[in-house]
């Protein structure tokens, strides 16, 4: 039983790599299996101008080891005062590829995010125009929305709405983590996409709360019950071009994470592919795996797919990942899928 399977080079469409000792920690993790990622603006302070892009672009190649081949996509983070005309110059000019909306506080350093999404039209209208993505960050921050049903409403309440007021605009819907997020997806004919992460599909939110508090499985948005787990595997092993992937592999030091109130993320940069492969067999859907983590992402992006390949081979014994990684910043907990897994990248 020497199962192995070779597909395109896959691209994370959303990723967080920080700065300084903590992006030379976990850049390694993506580079070494990844060919592209979109990079989440979500600094402190956080990237608003292609200017500031630009250099986080440097820092990022800087920081990257040398036999890797590695393209950063770089996104802005939107706020009520982006400038149109930076945002399209930047895309025009390649150094930009998306424009990131968080509702302000919605999650990890997004204070200056979006309040009133009307401030930003004119920046929306322009990158429609251009045929720029926006990625979305989709939950609603009114303390009167319970945490697990965030999502839901803001598909109501803000997203629908927005295709509405602007119905040319590519948009993803990022990190769904809910049966109404891929309902709304699917509804919708064009210009709407998703991204899945891996953890999502494997753990729901008993893995943060039963047993024990577990502060390694709480990320943003929340995982939900079984029953949209469920529907997110469906979704992503559908074959359906509108759902790819977007790890959201989100590094906290684990004193960050193992506290009073600890960060929301997720870190799942080395056994991302790893874990894709044990969850498509699983869902006989091994056939698939390509599109989603290849092939549907570029497409909607307008994008070649990478025409490098990475094989993953099943092997009898399980893989180890490390517990943790070492960065400068110190110790970051990788994800622990609860049970073991075989695929390995070659
Ligand atoms: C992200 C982070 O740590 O930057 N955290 C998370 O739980 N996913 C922010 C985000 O993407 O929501
Ligand atoms: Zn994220």
């Amino acid at each position: 039983m020497n199962q192995s399977i070779t597909i395109r080079k896959p691209d994370d469409w959303h990723l967080h790599l920080r700065d300084g000792a903590m992006l030379e920690g976990v850049l390694p993790h993506t580079s070494r299996h990844f060919h592209r990622a979109i990079i989440m603006p979500n600094l402190v302070p956080p990237v608003v101008t292609t200017a500031q892009a630009t250099a986080y672009r440097e820092r990022i190649l800087a920081a990257k080891p040398k036999a890797d081949f590695f393209d950063p996509l770089m996104s802005l983070y939107l706020t009520e005062e982006t400038d149109p005309a930076d945002v399209t110059a930047g895309f025009r000019s390649g150094l930009v590829t998306a424009v990131k909306l968080y509702p302000a506080g919605a999650t990890t350093n997004s204070a200056s995010g979006v309040k009133d999404v009307e401030k930003v039209i004119p920046v929306l209208e322009a990158m429609a125009e251009a045929g720029m993505v926006l990625c979305v960050h989709g939950e609603v921050t009114d303390p009167a929305v319970d945490i697990f049903d965030r999502e839901a409403v803001f598909i109501d309440r803000v997203l629908a709405p927005l295709r509405e007021r602007v119905p040319s605009l590519k948009i993803v819907m990022e990190h769904v983590t809910t049966k109404q997020g891929v309902d709304y997806v699917r509804s919708q004919e064009q210009n709407l996409a998703a991204t899945l992460t891996t953890h999502h599909l494997i753990i729901n939110r008993n893995a943060i709360l039963a047993g024990g508090i577990k502060p390694h499985y709480y990320c943003l948005p929340v995982a939900k019950r079984e029953e949209h787990r469920l529907a997110l595997r469906e979704a992503a092993c559908s074959g359906d071009s509108r759902f790819f992937l977007g790890t959201d592999s989100a590094p906290h030091t684990d004193p960050n994470k193992e506290c009073a109130c600890g960060c929301a993320g997720i870190f799942t940069a080395p056994n991302t592919m790893s874990l894709l492969a044990h969850v498509f067999e699983q869902e006989n859907a091994l056939d698939r795996l390509e599109a989603f983590a290849s092939l549907n992402g570029p497409a909607f992006y307008g994008l070649e797919p990478n025409s490098d390949t990475i094989t993953l081979a099943k092997q009898a014994e399980p893989v180890s990942f490390p517990a943790k990684i070492h960065t400068g910043d110190g110790d970051v907990t990788v994800f622990d899928p609860m049970f073991p897994v075989h695929w390995a990248v070659q």
